[in-house]
């Protein structure tokens, strides 16, 4: 089973998402057998962003692109490949302003393209999704609550968003695993760990 890990939060010390990616990736390793597994820090380490060459070329066909626009694909191309390769997704996602990590909406215009991550069919006007047989975990934790529900939960754009675009190249098993109120006493913020804990403890096995 290959496992590709996207971190996306600015910390190493303290991090919420990477200390409870680290806990379900060393629970999930122990049940399963054969694992592979690939960190990509878009936290630490984001791709650039799209630029108007990379958008010519990124609609210009294979055959036809020029050195420079093949050069400018590269990274984007990894990322893909990357994605490709990976049975498991798990993304390390803080919410940011209400929605996800700016890296990570850059890594996200990075390896949402046409035609390598889903296509599109102008006469049925259908997209389909080509990044086929994954799941995804999502690891997401907050400062204040924004769980579906709750009284903040309709300015949650950042799990909510996230799915919408795994679900859209294709990736329909997703489960989120949020972990509110971070930056509320320890009283309120410990529980909180605990039971994302308890819920990626009982995944592991499964997943
Ligand atoms: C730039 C920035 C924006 C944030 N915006 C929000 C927000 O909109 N809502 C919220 O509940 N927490 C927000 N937070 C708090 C983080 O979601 C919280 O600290 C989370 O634990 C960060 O993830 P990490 O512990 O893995 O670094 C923000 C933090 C930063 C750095």
């Amino acid at each position: 089973m290959k496992l590709l890990e996207i971190q996306s939060s600015v910390r190493q010390e303290g991090s919420v998402s990477r200390t409870l990616s680290n806990y379900f990736i060393q629970v999930w390793e122990t049940a399963h057998s054969k694992i592979e597994h690939k960190k990509r820090d878009i936290g630490i380490n984001p791709p650039a962003h799209p630029t108007e060459l990379w958008t010519k070329a990124n609609y210009t066909l294979t055959e036809e692109r020029s050195p420079e626009m093949r050069a400018i694909l590269t990274r984007s191309e990894e990322l893909i490949e990357e994605l490709l390769w990976a049975d498991r997704l798990l993304l390390g996602v803080p919410m940011y302003n209400f929605s996800i990590p700016s890296t990570l909406k850059v890594y996200l215009d990075n390896v949402v393209r046409i035609n390598r991550t889903f296509t599109f069919e102008p006469v049925t006007y259908t997209f389909q999704g080509l990044i086929r047989n994954k799941k995804a975990l999502i690891i997401t934790p907050s400062a204040g609550n924004f769980v579906a529900g709750t009284a903040l939960g309709k300015m949650n754009f950042c799990d909510t968003y996230l799915q919408s675009v795994l679900n859209f190249i294709g990736i329909n098993d997703v489960v989120v695993v949020p972990i509110p109120n971070q930056f509320m006493s320890e009283e309120i913020r410990q529980p909180e760990i605990e039971n994302a804990q308890a819920k990626l403890m009982n995944l592991a096995a499964e997943w």
